[in-house]
């Protein structure tokens, strides 16, 4: 695992943009895993300026995002698939049908769920996935307990995540108690990840996850068994 250590939020944010336009200048259809979330806002900020001012091309890219609340329509203040395309994609030139978000309101879940790992199968894999951390260590929607070799499903949310979360609803009791995830096994298959996380807050789980042991209980730890991972944290996580 390659660890960078960054004085602030910008300077998270402008490397690992650097890593993700480098990408898309390599390979113009590369396929990007996302994560909603407060941590990744200042990367996509870099994505937008990217295009505006370097006119990096996003035409060809495809996207798979991580997760979704189960129970709320797209078009949903709190939506996963809103704040995408409100942060990111409509600021950029992405293709709508290049675009790949779980659909919580789907009647069949579990077939959607197959469907949606069928899809990056078909597209050759994500070469690089972007993730956040929770406090308890979880990635994507993967809680402590999650398999690690578990694919996209529909989870059921810890109180702590939902205590979390709520602050972005107007009451706790508004925030969904499932999602629709990527699996810890699903995330392992993509060829690079860029870990983000910073404050003090996530310190605890950024050392179990460069000091502790593998362990179901803190997922995150999965990482240390993939081959291309860079965790870029601020001097508070990194407490
Ligand atoms: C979001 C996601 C979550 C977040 C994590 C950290 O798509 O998968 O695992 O990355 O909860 O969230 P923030 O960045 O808001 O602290």
């Amino acid at each position: 695992m390659k660890i960078l250590i960054k004085n602030n939020d910008e300077k998270m944010s402008k490397e690992a943009a650097k890593i993700i336009i480098n990408q898309i200048n390599i390979k113009s259809n590369s396929v990007i895993g996302f994560a909603t979330g407060g941590t990744p806002l200042g990367l996509y900020k870099e994505l937008i300026i990217a295009y505006n001012e370097d006119n990096l091309d996003f035409t060809q890219m495809i996207t798979f995002n991580l997760d979704e609340y189960v129970g709320l329509p797209k078009s949903h203040e709190q939506s996963y698939n809103k704040f995408m395309w409100d942060n990111l994609f409509n600021h950029i030139n992405v293709k709508k049908e290049n675009v790949n978000i779980p659909d919580g309101m789907v009647s069949d879940p579990e077939g959607f769920c197959k469907e949606y790992e069928k899809k990056i199968e078909e597209v050759g894999g994500i070469d690089i996935q972007i993730l956040g951390i929770g406090r308890n260590g979880h990635i994507a929607f993967n809680e402590p307990g999650s398999e690690f070799d578990s694919r996209t499903r529909v989870v059921r949310l810890t109180e702590e995540t939902i205590k979390d979360n709520s602050i972005f609803f107007e009451d706790i009791h508004d925030v969904p108690t499932k999602a629709i995830t990527m699996g810890l096994g699903t995330i392992m298959e993509a060829r690079k990840i860029i870990l983000l996380a910073r404050g003090n807050n996530k310190s605890d789980a950024i050392n179990k996850l460069l000091n502790g042991l593998v362990t179901k209980e803190a997922p995150a730890t999965v990482l240390k068994n993939h081959k291309n991972v860079t965790i870029i944290i601020d001097k508070e996580a990194a407490e």
